[in-house]
């Protein structure tokens, strides 16, 4: 089945004026994705911009797909500003996305600021094991908490300015949660800018803790021909877009 398909906005939510949620009906059939892949959005019906933006998958079902978008440039602004009944072209999903949980491990999802769109699918997959540590500037900038605490229970927000929270990173709640409490057979999902993503794999190689992190990088293709997306790996360089966006944390150079 092809992965280019069209789609008709459904709707568009304005959380704030940085982020919003896009909602889309595929109108050609599609394959359904899995958590941590992405698809590459035509953001207008010409060819400028030419590059398709790539976000990753928040939520979908038979209906639809939905995406998170944090306003960055023309592109985001231009998904910000379609409006229902709109059409809009889709390459995806594409890529490696978060591997499926092994029995027995305890699975510790974190995500910084729109990272949490990756690993939002994780929550309902890893229910009811999973504990969530979910970092942002400032209250503002957390999005989905009351349906995130409709699905754990076990969510740890953190905030830089400690309007929200935990006063620091979610890599600092983290440290401080794993020094005070016994977790069996931790492994963790990430998916945040890349401070936190170095910090992150920092303290998991200190403390042999295994990991699965989501990276980004500007891509041009999507489908691994340009190599405008890869990044340096212990095994050589690696296309985000094909052997990721999603790494063994092991993996990566630091
Ligand atoms: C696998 C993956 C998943 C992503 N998931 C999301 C998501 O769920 N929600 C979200 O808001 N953002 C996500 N991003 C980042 C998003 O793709 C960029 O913010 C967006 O492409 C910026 O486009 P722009 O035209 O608004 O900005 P501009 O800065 O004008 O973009 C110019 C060019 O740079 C590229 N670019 C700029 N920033 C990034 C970036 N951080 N990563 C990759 N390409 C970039 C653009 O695609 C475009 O080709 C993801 C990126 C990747 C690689
Ligand atoms: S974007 Fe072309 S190889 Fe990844």
């Amino acid at each position: 089945m092809s992965r280019f398909f069209q789609a008709e906005v459904t709707g568009n939510v304005l959380l704030s004026r940085t982020h919003n949620i896009l909602k889309i009906t595929p109108l050609q059939p599609h394959t359904m994705p899995y958590p941590g892949q992405f698809y590459l959005l035509r953001v207008s019906g010409t060819l400028d911009p030419l590059l398709r933006r790539p976000l990753s998958i928040l939520r979908w079902d038979e209906d639809g797909l939905e995406f998170l978008i944090r306003l960055k440039g023309r592109g985001t602004l231009l998904l910000r500003n379609m409006k229902p009944g709109e059409r809009i072209d889709l390459l995806g999903p594409l890529g490696n996305g978060y591997p499926e949980p092994v029995d027995g491990e305890t699975p510790i999802l974190v995500a910084g600021g729109v990272g949490i769109a990756s690993v939002y699918p994780l929550i309902e997959r890893f229910r009811p094991e999973v504990r969530l540590f979910y970092g942002a500037v400032s209250a503002g900038d957390l999005y989905l908490v009351d349906e995130i605490r409709g699905l754990t229970r076990n969510l740890h927000v953190s905030t830089d300015d400690g309007s929200m929270g935990f006063r620091g990173n979610a890599v600092e709640r983290l440290t401080a949660y794993l020094d005070g409490s016994s977790v069996p057979s931790p492994v963790v999902y990430a998916c945040g800018p890349e401070g936190m993503t170095k910090s992150l794999l920092g303290m998991l190689r200190r403390r042999g803790i295994p990991g699965h992190v989501s990276l980004e990088e500007r891509m041009a293709c999507g489908v691994g021909a340009c190599l405008g997306c890869v990044v340096e790996t212990v095994r050589g360089y690696r296309r985000v877009c094909k052997e990721g966006p999603v790494f063994d944390a092991r993996e990566i150079a630091v």
